[in-house]
């Protein structure tokens, strides 16, 4: 049988633990039916990590997320370590695993599963059909670029600052990311930046006009951001791959979330040079650990595309998305949603449901 290397589960805070049980249930039963084994790791991060040790990403957890083909992540964050320092705040953990790992790229999907049409705070007519991908960057932008700081001015008043710096090559690769998936898709990638107003962007602009005449199968339009955020509620249907910067990425991302009724829904992979990080793009939800109600669809959908992106195991990747598929059309649901004459299950009895539905 055919052993595909180490995974580290990172569970993290909050419902993070619920859920990655749930993918590594789900990782289990699929790899005993499509005929693979991995060595399964577990590690600190984040809330957790910090409470053990005064440190939201230990060197051992970065070690092992280093040697690992891929890491399994669940949640960061809460509001016990919100008066903590940034330095040591759980969302470090992620910021640094990211820009450790070189994971450039972060693939969000917002796909629209008929079942869940009427979950939508949309109308189902507008939604109905949505199927897109947010390619993010993700290791450069606003998040990381410097000077950054507050510091204090002579009147007494204070100055924050964060800088929006990208480069030609970082915009290249994260381009190439985007028009390679787009190739394998509805073949539209709509590059979305604010090149009215910031040079950067009007930089990124040009870099993905020239990346594209590489790839001139797939057809590119330009958008800036606030037209972007109105289209995805006004016509989401009209996006295919939607390229973008880090911080647009995550406020575009959460937008395009809701159109699929639940961000308890969204999956997404970062990927980089070597190995890849997977995880749901909700949060650790303190309002609701604990209590068994959590959707982990997911972190189990997040399973699939560490399948397909890291491991190229497509086969078992589509076995996910057919089991979670059946598992709705049934009428399962968790709290997030439910709805009129369907079954309330909690987070343990999705993850079952999901691998009694796995061909
Ligand atoms: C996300 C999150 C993170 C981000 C936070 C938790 C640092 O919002 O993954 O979208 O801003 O990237
Ligand atoms: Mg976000």
């Amino acid at each position: 049988m055919k052993n595909i290397g180490d995974i580290l589960a990172l569970p993290g805070d909050g419902i993070g633990a619920e859920v990655v049980k749930e993918g590594l249930k789900v990782l289990d039963a699929v790899s005993k039916k499509h005929g693979f084994t991995y060595n399964l790791k577990n590690g600190l991060v984040g809330g957790a990590a910090y409470d053990a040790t005064g440190n939201p990403l230990p060197p051992e957890t970065l070690r092992m997320a280093k040697e690992a083909a891929a890491v399994l992540l669940g949640a960061v964050g809460g509001p016990k370590w919100e008066p903590l320092d940034y330095s040591v705040r759980p969302e470090r953990a992620l910021l640094g695993l990211r820009s450790e790992l070189g994971l450039f790229a972060n693939l969000r999907p917002a796909r629209v599963f008929p079942e869940l049409a009427d979950a939508s705070t949309l109308k189902r007519e507008v939604v109905e059909g949505t199927d897109l991908l947010v390619v993010r960057e993700l290791t450069g932008g606003i998040y990381f670029g410097k000077p950054k700081g507050i510091t204090m001015l002579e009147d007494g008043t204070e100055r924050g600052v964060n800088t929006l710096v990208y480069t030609t090559g970082e915009i290249e690769r994260i381009a190439k990311v985007a028009f390679e998936i787009a190739r394998k898709r509805g073949k539209k990638v709509a590059s979305i930046d604010k090149a009215n107003v910031l040079e950067c962007t009007e930089l990124w602009r040009r870099v993905v006009t020239k990346v594209h005449k590489d790839f001139q199968d797939v057809a590119l339009s330009h958008m800036y951001v606030d037209n972007c955020a109105m289209q995805l509620i006004r016509n989401p249907k009209q996006f295919d791959v939607i390229l973008t910067t880090n911080m647009f990425g995550d406020i575009l991302s959460d937008e395009a979330a809701m159109l699929t009724g639940s961000i308890g829904m969204l999956p997404s992979a970062s990927i980089g040079l070597k190995n890849g990080m997977y995880e749901p793009v909700h949060g650790s939800a303190p309002d609701i650990a604990g209590q068994g109600k959590a959707n982990p669809l997911a972190t189990i959908l997040s399973v699939g595309m560490m399948l397909k992106y890291s491991f190229g195991l497509l086969a078992a990747a589509e076995a996910i998305d057919r089991a979670v598929s059946s598992a709705l059309k049934k009428g399962y649901r968790t709290p997030d949603i439910m709805a009129p004459g369907c079954g309330a299950v909690g987070t343990a009895e999705m993850g079952d449901k999901v691998v009694e539905n796995l061909g």
